[in-house]
């Protein structure tokens, strides 16, 4: 029998209609269109402003626009991953409620919680389950309201992020498409530099919490940026020498979108042309767990069966790693 590999076969995404550009960010805290720009590469963000909504309905608007593209039947999904750092609500699992909403009733579904890279560490969860031949259909979806947590008078965090939500399907391949390798880190040294200080087990949620903005997330933004900057590109650069690859043989990077400065570092570390990388930080910002499968949507009708293409993520934790995947169809 030949080997079984874990291949992409659908996707979906979706994002809300309200649209947050710079220029109203400039009537909101003090900052310019020019500085977010070029710091970062961003126009504008989507954010779902819809009051009872969360990262659950982003989740099930991205899944069910798979499950019609693709013609999938719900009833034939064998396990929902949820990657998200914005869950619903502490305790009863995002996914599990997404995956009765969409119809998935025979699937089992859990959180995987590993801030920007949620949904890499989920491509990894989802091959290994499709690999081990006992699951044939596994559903990752990825996203987050990160609106639910910024602060909107935080001109270092709020210019940032974007709500959003992106679905991929993993089925078993015999021909050996799919996930070919994985290269995942992480490091306890980040956890001061991008945090939420309350509402955890330490410091639970009081009044004082509250009024000190400590619900919110806190980002040291130039100690992020140097280990992101270094460690994805390592990691991109790492993957492609163990697999023998150069530049010229792969198609597509397909990078976290947290900034344009690192992604084009990550690019040019690889012997990549902006052409083959996917970008869309300029109109959703920074979506969290959403970013990788938003590209994926985007940029699905220009994959062709066969291409290299290598994902690579850095986040909260620190949290980042690469995967090397062979792209399995022809989209039109
Ligand atoms: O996805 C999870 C992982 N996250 C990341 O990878 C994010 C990594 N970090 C970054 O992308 C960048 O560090 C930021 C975009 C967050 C910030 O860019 P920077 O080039 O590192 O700026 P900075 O923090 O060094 O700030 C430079 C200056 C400061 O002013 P002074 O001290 O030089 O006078 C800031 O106060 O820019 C100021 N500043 C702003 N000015 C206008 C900070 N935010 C703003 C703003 N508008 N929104």
């Amino acid at each position: 029998m030949s080997k079984i590999t874990a291949a992409i076969t659908a996707v979906g995404g979706y994002v809300p209609d309200y649209v947050l550009s710079n220029q109203i960010l400039e009537t909101m805290v003090d900052t310019n269109d020019e500085w977010i720009t070029t710091r970062t590469g961003i126009k504008e963000r989507r954010i779902l402003k819809d009051t009872g909504k969360g990262t659950s309905y982003l989740a099930i608007q991205a899944a069910k626009d798979l499950l019609s593209k693709s013609n999938t039947n719900p009833e034939d999904i064998d396990m929902v991953i949820m990657a998200t750092a914005t869950p619903d609500m502490p305790v009863a699992a995002t996914g599990v409620y997404v995956a009765s909403e969409i119809g998935a009733v025979n699937a089992f579904s859990y959180d995987l919680v590993a801030a920007c890279s949620s949904f890499l560490y989920g491509m990894s969860t989802a091959a290994r389950y499709i690999e081990s031949g006992k699951y044939k259909k596994v559903l990752l979806i990825g996203a987050d309201k990160m609106s639910s947590i910024i602060d909107y008078e935080d001109r270092t965090t709020c210019i940032i992020f974007g709500d959003g939500g992106g679905a991929v399907l993993f089925e078993p391949n015999e021909e050996g498409f799919g996930v070919q390798d994985e290269i995942l880190r992480s490091d306890g040294i980040g956890r001061q530099s991008l945090k939420i200080d309350a509402g955890g087990s330490i410091l639970p949620a009081t009044q004082e919490t509250v009024a000190n903005k400590q619900h919110f997330v806190f980002q040291d933004g130039k100690t992020v940026f140097k280990f992101a900057v270094s460690n994805m590109a390592d990691v991109s650069e790492k993957i492609l020498n163990r697999n023998n690859l150069t530049g010229e043989d792969v198609q597509w990077l397909v990078p976290h979108q947290a900034n344009k400065r690192i992604i084009d570092a990550t690019a040019k570390r690889m012997g990549l042309p902006e052409e083959k990388v996917m970008m869309n930080i300029h109109k959703y910002g920074n979506t969290t767990s959403a970013t990788l499968p938003l590209c994926l949507n985007d940029y699905e009708n220009q994959l062709r069966k066969g291409d290299n293409l290598v994902f690579a993520s850095f986040g909260g934790g620190f949290t980042w790693g690469a995967i090397y995947l062979k792209w399995a169809y022809n989209s039109n």
